[in-house]
């Protein structure tokens, strides 16, 4: 069986992450978070008190600073300069800037080359917004998944009500919009569905369901 290059992308809870961890899983491939590799230089950035807005120290800090995502039975770990910070990127604070951060062109270069480096062998699901587009550019498999801006917040609600954080509905739906926006509408390589990717609309869908679609696309793309 080859080992396939499988890229997602799409806008924030969308479902890729769930999706895309699973379909590693069952297939033993490695699974790579981009988003988390962002959110770990701005968690970085912020702890620094570093202008968010000047993109060449952002990559000088970012050229400096070592970035694992590594598996575990608790699900994949992040690790920053060694330091395991993966429930410390998912911070308000974190994704209210990320979007910031992510938009400069010379920092998305350094990532872009870090994630090449990471899933040049196959054998890997990377998600993100441009992985189609800019990363696994030749990845035998494209998805680019959506749902409506009101059941991606309720889904961010329910899952953050799990986690036992408090949040409001509303200020989901806002926070989530907004970084839609940030992020579709960026100079540098935007959220948008590369020509050859296959459009996924989760709204209605479960979990199980978008799952086996994809590990059905998956199959036929490994013979
Ligand atoms: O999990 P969620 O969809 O909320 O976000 P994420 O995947 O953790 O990504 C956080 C942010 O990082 C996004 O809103 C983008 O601004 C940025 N990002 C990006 O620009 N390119 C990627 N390949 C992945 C994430
Ligand atoms: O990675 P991304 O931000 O695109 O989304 P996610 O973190 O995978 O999914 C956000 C939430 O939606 C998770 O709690 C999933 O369990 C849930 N979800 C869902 O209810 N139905 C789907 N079809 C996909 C995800």
């Amino acid at each position: 069986m080859k080992q396939i290059q499988i890229a997602i992308d799409g806008p924030a809870a969308a479902g890729k992450s769930t999706i895309a961890k699973q379909t590693a899983e069952l297939l033993g491939y490695t699974y790579v978070d981009t988003g988390a590799m962002y959110r770990a230089i701005t968690y970085k950035a912020l702890g620094l008190n570093i202008d968010l807005q000047d993109g060449t120290k952002l990559t000088e800090l970012l050229k400096e600073t070592s970035i694992e995502l590594k598996p575990s039975p608790k699900g994949q770990l992040v690790f920053l300069d060694q330091v395991e910070v993966t429930e410390e990127i998912r911070s308000k604070e974190v994704t209210a800037n990320v979007s910031v951060v992510a938009a400069h062109a010379n920092l998305r270069e350094e990532m872009v080359k870090r994630q090449i480096e990471m899933g040049k062998h196959g054998g890997v699901v990377m998600d993100g917004r441009d992985i189609g587009t800019h990363v696994l550019t030749n990845a035998e498999l494209k998805i680019f998944m959506s749902a409506s801006v009101e059941e991606r917040a309720n889904r961010r609600f329910l899952e953050n009500q799990k986690r036992g954080i408090h949040t409001n509905l509303e200020e989901l739906m806002h926070d989530i919009a907004l970084r839609d926006k940030l992020d579709s509408e960026r100079e540098a390589s935007p959220l948008v569905k590369a020509k050859d990717a296959i459009f996924i609309d989760t709204t209605s869908l479960t979990i199980k369901e978008v799952s086996n679609k994809i590990m059905q696309l998956a199959q036929e793309r490994m013979v």
